[in-house]
């Protein structure tokens, strides 16, 4: 399998977010990678069920990238040797961005940035040991302080194929005045692999600034794709148009493939999604708690046909 490095579109890994039936509808808008919530690398050692269900994917989503997170060789090592097992996985991706302080804090995720060395041999452990065609990474510009050059040398003593790149550092969280692309261009400019750009891309007329911005052979784009899946209609058509579609539709295919993966309880899961398509609708507000007060997939579906009927994608 081989991935073409040109404008690619990646959809984000986004914990509590990114499961199969969200992958396989926004797959259908044209992006080209889809990748998995991140998964501990710790749980997948102990072969958890929930676990195992993260990696599942749609036919689909070929590419599809599997992210891991931790900080200890034999456990990354024997990750990597369960996810060997399974089929239709094409890259594992190794989390070194998560700010979240029960990951960061124990020198997992965006922890490894004080650590390039260990995050060096991760991503070395993760290549040597896969059968998977591609190895990457998903950085942020560094912990307490931007480091891009530093992280730019080590991507470069290391076997990564590509690099996703969150133009913040671990502290900056998600504060949105703090993105900074320049730095993201220098990395760039530095490497040898191919880099992915990332981080408050929400617009069709913004992923082409970012490309610009900071030569980058791709854009991932998180959470604007919650709020409009068909982002990724746009720049891949390289279009302001979009796509003929009802939106009702689309919320509904969605809400359905939640209650088939899960079971019902994928009508509670779905309250979250439901709060983002419902953003910058006149009465989100109310209709976000009718939705917080709905168990029953029956009555969930209703409400979504009574809610989105006359609002069109925008
Ligand atoms: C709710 C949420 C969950 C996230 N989960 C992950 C994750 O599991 N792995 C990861 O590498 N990044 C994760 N991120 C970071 C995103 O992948 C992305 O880097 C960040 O949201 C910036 O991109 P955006 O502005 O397009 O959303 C998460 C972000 C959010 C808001």
């Amino acid at each position: 399998m081989y991935i073409n490095f040109n404008n690619l579109l990646m959809l984000a890994p986004l914990a509590g977010y990114t499961d199969l039936p969200f992958r396989s509808m926004v797959k259908k808008f044209g992006v080209d990678i889809t990748v998995s919530e991140m998964i501990s690398s710790y749980a997948l050692n102990y072969n958890s069920k929930k676990t195992l269900k993260m990696i599942e994917k749609s036919p689909l989503e070929i590419p599809f990238s599997v992210q891991i997170a931790g900080n200890k060789t034999e456990v990354i090592k024997r990750s990597v040797e369960i996810l060997n097992e399974q089929d239709g996985i094409n890259i594992i991706d190794l989390n070194c961005g998560c700010p979240a302080p029960k990951v960061s804090s124990h020198g997992n995720g965006s922890g490894l940035l004080k650590d390039l060395n260990l995050m060096v041999s991760l991503i070395n452990t993760i290549k040597t040991y896969s059968n998977k065609p591609y190895t990457s990474v998903k950085v942020r510009l560094g912990f307490d302080k931007k480091i891009p050059l530093e992280i730019a040398n080590a991507l470069n003593d290391s076997a990564a194929d590509f690099v996703v790149t969150h133009g913040r550092t671990k502290i900056d969280a998600y504060k949105k005045e703090k993105i900074d692309y320049n730095s993201i261009a220098l990395i760039k400019e530095k490497i040898k692999i191919p880099l992915i750009a990332n981080g408050e891309i929400d617009s069709f007329n913004k992923a082409k600034e970012v490309l610009k911005l900071t030569n980058a052979n791709g854009i991932m784009i998180g959470r604007a794709a919650l709020k409009e899946p068909w982002i990724f209609y746009q720049i891949k058509n390289n279009t302001l148009n979009l796509p003929d579609m009802i939106k009702k539709d689309i919320v509904l295919e969605h809400f359905d493939n939640m209650i088939k993966f899960y079971g019902e309880r994928g009508c509670i899961m779905f309250r979250k999604n439901l709060h983002s398509y419902a953003k910058s609708h006149p009465n989100a507000t109310e209709y976000r708690s009718i939705v917080n007060n709905i168990s029953n997939p029956q009555e969930m579906r209703e409400s979504i046909i009574n809610f989105f009927s006359d609002k069109k994608i925008s």
